[in-house]
């Protein structure tokens, strides 16, 4: 491939993040806004990345320079918890956790034992990601290995940097659903042998959560883990009340819900909790010590009645968190339509969540809860060029609303709350033009 075919050069109006940060008050001083700038890609990485006047010297002869005049790009949405099995499920009436689980998610992901049913709702779910900017997703599959496959495959099509894994699964679940101890640990293997670094595939060992796994199965997961150090954990924890008491039930050895993870070997830099809505004190204080990150999925809390995240205490003891749509109890692909919930939580305990700091949880922040931050979450040059290219009026009433926006903050917190999969123009993924929204009349 010549240099030019491996060149992408966009001008626009680029709004990120420049650095990590421990407080939600240093994220201001972070806001990094070009009014006209030029991010350059070459071989799937940002080159450079500055303003259009000092960036056009550093254009390679013969590029073609895309230019989004009236759009905002902003780094691609990280998902930090997503189901891909449960996209055919959102929205089940009427049940809590437990209820949800057994009445439509057992029965949906059974369907995932045929690799073509799983290889076309990982299509659709791979085009539905692109269609709402996001570029990173760590995914949940179903106990079916070939799931895991259907997927990375569809990740590879537009070299999508995703993290997915089989779900681990050995009781309190219908027998077609279960593996067993040692298939769980040979299967993730093979697994992760196969995927695992391959391109921008990496491989998450996926306990579903601690009562569906036996002991003798998280103690599989936790060899696995210490065997391959480099591979993620992804799991579920303190969603709902009941879930927790029958987690003490089942492990009444155990100090609480976390401690069953970390006896096994379960937490630290690479694993990801998603939920945690109900975490006590010592538990708090565990995942910092262990480094174990969150993911924060407020339309699934609201939707299943599970509770409202108390996302400041992730500030108060250093834990890191991310947005997660956990689709199919959440309502929505869009980080936007996410950070909209997440923003209501808030309000309801009392707390604000800036456009600022969402941004920052919607890209850097959870890019750096996934481990990736060095490679993903800004435009600095060197990391990966996956960005999104968002429209900030595609509605009437949008377009009312930012004609009288106060500034860039006011018109980024505008365009969070009213904002979904129509205010996606473009998705890049690795440099190259992953999703384009069809113009109106086009269609
Ligand atoms: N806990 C265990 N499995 C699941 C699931 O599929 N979705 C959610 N939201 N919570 C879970
Ligand atoms: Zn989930």
């Amino acid at each position: 491939m010549s240099s030019v075919v491996a060149t992408t050069a966009v001008r626009g109006r680029f709004l990120d993040i420049q650095n990590t940060v421990a407080q939600a008050r240093e994220i201001h001083d972070q806001v990094r806004y070009v009014e006209d700038g030029l991010l350059i890609a070459e071989h799937g990485k940002i080159r450079w990345f500055g303003d259009w006047q000092s960036g056009q010297a550093h254009l390679p002869d013969g590029v073609q320079v895309k230019h989004y005049p009236g759009q905002l790009i902003v780094p691609g949405f990280i998902d930090t918890h997503i189901h891909f099995p449960q996209t055919e499920m959102i929205g089940a009436y009427g049940e809590q956790l437990l209820e949800w689980l057994n009445t439509y998610t057992f029965p949906t992901e059974m369907q995932f034992a045929d690799p073509a049913y799983a290889q076309k709702i990982a299509q659709f779910f791979v085009q539905e990601l692109l269609k709402n900017g996001t570029t990173t997703a760590l995914v949940f599959c179903t106990v079916h290995p070939q799931s895991v496959d259907a997927l990375f495959e569809a990740a590879e099509q537009h070299q999508m940097r995703l993290i997915a894994g089989k779900v681990l699964m050995d009781r309190n679940a219908p027998e077609g659903l279960c593996d067993s101890a040692d298939s769980a640990y040979s299967d993730s293997r093979q697994l992760i042998e196969k995927w695992h670094g391959k391109g921008r595939n990496l491989y998450a060992i996926t306990p579903r959560f601690a009562p569906t796994s036996t002991p003798e199965q998280l103690a599989r997961a936790g060899q696995l883990k210490a065997e391959y150090p480099d591979v993620y954990v992804h799991t579920h924890l303190s969603e709902n009340k009941n879930e927790i008491a029958w987690v003490k039930e089942l492990f009444p050895e155990q100090q609480g819900y976390l401690d069953v993870y970390r006896h096994y070997g379960l937490t630290g830099a690479k694993s990801v909790f998603a939920h945690c809505v109900h975490l006590e004190e010592d538990e708090w204080d565990c995942m910092h010590e262990t480094g174990s990150a969150i993911a924060f999925c407020p339309t699934s809390n609201l939707f299943l009645g599970s509770g409202l995240f108390p996302l400041k205490k992730t500030w108060e003891k250093q834990v890191k968190v991310g947005f997660g749509t956990d689709i199919g109890a959440g309502t929505s692909f869009s980080q936007l339509q996410t950070i909209q919930e997440a923003y209501k939580v808030q309000q309801l305990q009392g707390d604000k969540l800036s456009a600022f700091e969402a941004l920052y949880h919607a890209t850097l922040g959870g890019a750096k809860a996934l481990d990736l931050d060095g490679k993903l979450g800004n435009f600095n040059p060197g990391k990966e060029a996956d960005f999104a290219v968002l429209d900030l009026q595609p509605t009437a009433l949008q377009q009312l609303r930012q004609s009288r926006a106060k500034g860039l903050e006011d018109a980024l917190f505008a365009l969070m709350m009213m904002g979904d999969d129509r205010n996606i123009h473009s998705t890049y993924v690795y440099g190259q033009l992953a999703y384009a929204k069809p113009q109106a009349g086009a269609q």
